[in-house]
C-alpha cells in the first residue's frame, strides 16, 4: 500500500514528470519508465548471471533510455534554417544549460551514455560514502562547474536505496545555488522514494523500477546487488 501520509503536500506539477503520474509509481513527481526495452534490460541487469561487461553495457543503455524521458520537458525554441532544398523553421533546445551530476562511484556508470545524447552537458561529481553503522552519507568529494547555479542539473545514481545519499547530494547542490534539478536512477526503493520526495518535493524522479524493501545492510531487495561492484568488477 502506498503511504502518502509521509509525503508533504506536493504540487502535482513537477515539470515533465507529473503529467505521467498514472504509471506504477503512484506518487506525484515520480516516473517509472515501463517501456518494454527498459524492463527487459532491467531484468538482465538484475540477474546474478550477467557478466561485468554485459552489466556495464546494459546500464549504459538503460541510462540513455531514462535520459530520453528525463529530458522530455527541456525548453525549445524555433529557429530559421535552410535545408539543401528550402528554407524552414525548426526547433532546437534552448533555456538552461545542463549539468549531469554523478554520485560516485556507481553514478559514473550512467554518465558516458548520457553524454552521448547530451554532448554539451557539463559533469559534476559528488563523493559520498555510507557510514556502515548509521547508513548516513558522509561527503568526501564535491567538484562542480563554476556556473552550476545557472544550470539545470540531472543527478544520477543507479540505486536509490535509503534516500540518504540522494537527499544529501541535493541539499549540497541547493547550497551551491542550484534551483532546477531532476534525479535519475535505475532502481528505487519505495522507502527511499518517499524520503527523497519528502525532502525535495519539487525534484522530479525518473526510475526504471521500484522495489518495495531494503535489507538490514541498506541494500535494495531484490535490487541488483552492489551497483558499483557489478559495474567495476570489484567483488
Ligand atoms: N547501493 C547499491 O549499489 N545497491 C543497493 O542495493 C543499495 C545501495
Amino acid at each position: 500500500m502506498n503511504d502518502m501520509s509521509a509525503v508533504p503536500a506536493v504540487p502535482d506539477a513537477v515539470p515533465g514528470v507529473a503529467s505521467r503520474d498514472d504509471n506504477a509509481a503512484g506518487m506525484p513527481g515520480v516516473l517509472v519508465v515501463d517501456h518494454p526495452l527498459v524492463q527487459h534490460k532491467v531484468t538482465l541487469v538484475r540477474s546474478e548471471e550477467t557478466t561485468t561487461d554485459n552489466f556495464r553495457r546494459l546500464v549504459r543503455e538503460i541510462s540513455q533510455l531514462l535520459t530520453y524521458e528525463a529530458t522530455r520537458d527541456l525548453a525549445m525554441e524555433t529557429i530559421s534554417i535552410r535545408t539543401p532544398i528550402a528554407p524552414t523553421q525548426s526547433r532546437i533546445l534552448s533555456g538552461k544549460k545542463l549539468c549531469l551530476v554523478s554520485i560516485l562511484r556507481a553514478g559514473n556508470g550512467f554518465i558516458d551514455g548520457m553524454l552521448e545524447l547530451l554532448p554539451a552537458a557539463r559533469v559534476g561529481h559528488i563523493g559520498l560514502y555510507r557510514d556502515p553503522e548509521t547508513l548516513e552519507p558522509i561527503e568526501y568529494y564535491f567538484k562542480m562547474p563554476e556556473d552550476i547555479h545557472e544550470r539545470m542539473v540531472i543527478v544520477v545514481d543507479p540505486m536509490l536505496a535509503t534516500g540518504n545519499s540522494a537527499i544529501a547530494a541535493l541539499n549540497r547542490l541547493k547550497e551551491a545555488g542550484v534551483t532546477t534539478m531532476k534525479y535519475v536512477c535505475l532502481i528505487a526503493s519505495r522507502p527511499g522514494l518517499r524520503a527523497l520526495r519528502a525532502a525535495h518535493p519539487e525534484v522530479g524522479i525518473v526510475t526504471a523500477a521500484i522495489d518495495e524493501t531494503l535489507n538490514e545492510h541498506g541494500y535494495i531487495v531484490p535490487g541488483l546487488g552492489d551497483a558499483g561492484d557489478r559495474l567495476y568488477g570489484t567483488r
